[in-house]
């Protein structure tokens, strides 16, 4: 066999070998296409060294033969003019026909993606379909003690249609139980009527459409002076009437006497779940204090959707120390639509499964606040996560 023969086969068996067997994997009709330009290729370019086909079935390879590469046009060409270099003209085939096998994967990918963009942008409430989630960072039984699920109390969804989607989206990725916890307050006013009320629509609107998801009350309280008053008065919604409640800090600050706060609460029978300490820049460059204030009694809660980066750079990046470091009791959605924060809830548990495991991300998403909502003692929650 020549060299440029050589060339020619080695440089062309391995992306042929690769085509063939993208082209029984796919199914589109344009990877499909680009196939068969490589296998046309393929086939000029022994055609170009095998001028005399019985005469190769017969007596195997013959060396080239200037009169017949002609019937291959780049060959051809770049002969004519370089008949001493074949081999860079064997060498520049070889690459063309890589060129288009790459160009058949990536036409597939990119088609892929592009399908599924706008599967997500036609999609419409009414026809969500069921994420495809890898089963093993599937989980059932899911208590969410964190989401905005509620019509018309805050900022989460506008009409009951929307809570229904969510609702019907937080069964399909596991979740069994959710605790609704509008902000209180919301723009200046405590309006627990219009909350509770709205519970209650949510609820029967469940049950007339037989969507199993279980709905508790709660609420997702911003720190006052008087917080404690406002519990003891009922002015704001613990975790399922329990001795829990889900308190929200300003991302930009923490209370110089929050641990005397939270002391205070402690007192008189409340405890505190602290939101998403991740998103709060004082704990990113003061991460001490939290892992002091863990020791207090209240417990701490990770968005899910941080460890995808929702919250940016910083954000995913704490979410993972805090997660490492033990710190984190709880993880929840804090869903604010079906599109915002549900699905990412979902991904979130699987990096957090990659970073402490399994048997912990149940911990944090089944157990622990099952055990909040079933109003357990506190010493129980944190000695039994401690030692699990
Ligand atoms: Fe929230």
């Amino acid at each position: 066999m020549s060299l440029p023969a050589m060339h020619t086969a080695v440089g062309m068996s391995v992306p042929f070998l690769g085509g063939l067997a993208g082209f029984f994997r796919s199914k589109r009709v344009t990877a499909r296409a680009l196939l068969i330009l490589v296998f046309a290729m393929i086939f000029c370019g022994l055609w170009a060294e095998v001028p005399d086909i019985p005469k190769f079935l017969s007596h195997g390879w013959i060396p080239h033969d200037p009169e017949h590469v002609n019937i291959f046009f780049f060959h051809g060409l770049l002969d004519k003019h370089q008949t001493e270099d074949r081999g860079l003209a064997e060498g520049f085939l070889a690459i063309l026909t890589i060129f288009f096998c790459i160009l058949f994967a990536c036409s597939k990918t990119v088609l892929d993606n592009e399908r599924k963009i706008a599967h997500l942008k036609s999609r419409a409430l009414s026809k969500v379909k069921p994420l495809a989630i890898p089963k093993d960072v599937y989980y059932k039984d899911i208590v969410d003690i964190h989401c905005h699920v509620l019509p018309g109390v805050d900022d989460g969804p506008e009409t009951i249609e929307e809570s229904v989607a969510m609702c019907r989206r937080a069964l399909e990725l596991g979740i069994s139980h959710t605790v609704a916890t509008p902000h209180l307050p919301w723009r200046g006013n405590y309006d627990t009527g219009k909350i509770t009320a709205s519970h209650e629509l949510l609820k029967a609107r469940l049950g007339d459409e037989n969507i199993p998801l279980r709905l508790s009350l709660g609420s997702d309280i911003r720190i006052t002076w008087d917080l404690v008053e406002k519990l003891k008065g009922s002015s704001v919604f613990t975790l399922a009437n329990s001795r829990y409640f889900l308190l929200e800090l300003d991302d930009l600050a923490v209370p110089e006497r929050l641990e005397d706060f939270i002391g205070k609460c402690a007192a008189e029978g409340y405890y505190p779940i602290l939101t998403h300490p991740e998103r709060n820049a004082i704990f990113h460059s003061d991460m001490n204090r939290l892992k002091e204030m863990s020791r207090l009694p209240m417990l701490i809660q990770l968005s899910s959707c941080s460890l995808v980066g929702m919250g940016g750079e910083r954000v995913e990046k704490m979410a993972v120390e805090l997660l490492r470091a033990g710190l984190v009791n709880i993880i929840a959605s804090d869903a604010h639509a079906v599109d915002m924060r549900l699905e990412e809830f979902a991904q979130g548990l699987g990096v957090a499964e990659k970073i402490v495991g399994q048997a912990k991300v149940r911990e944090m998403v089944i157990r622990v606040p099952g055990l909040v909502i079933r109003n357990e003692a506190i010493e129980r929650i944190k000695i039994d996560q401690r030692s699990a």
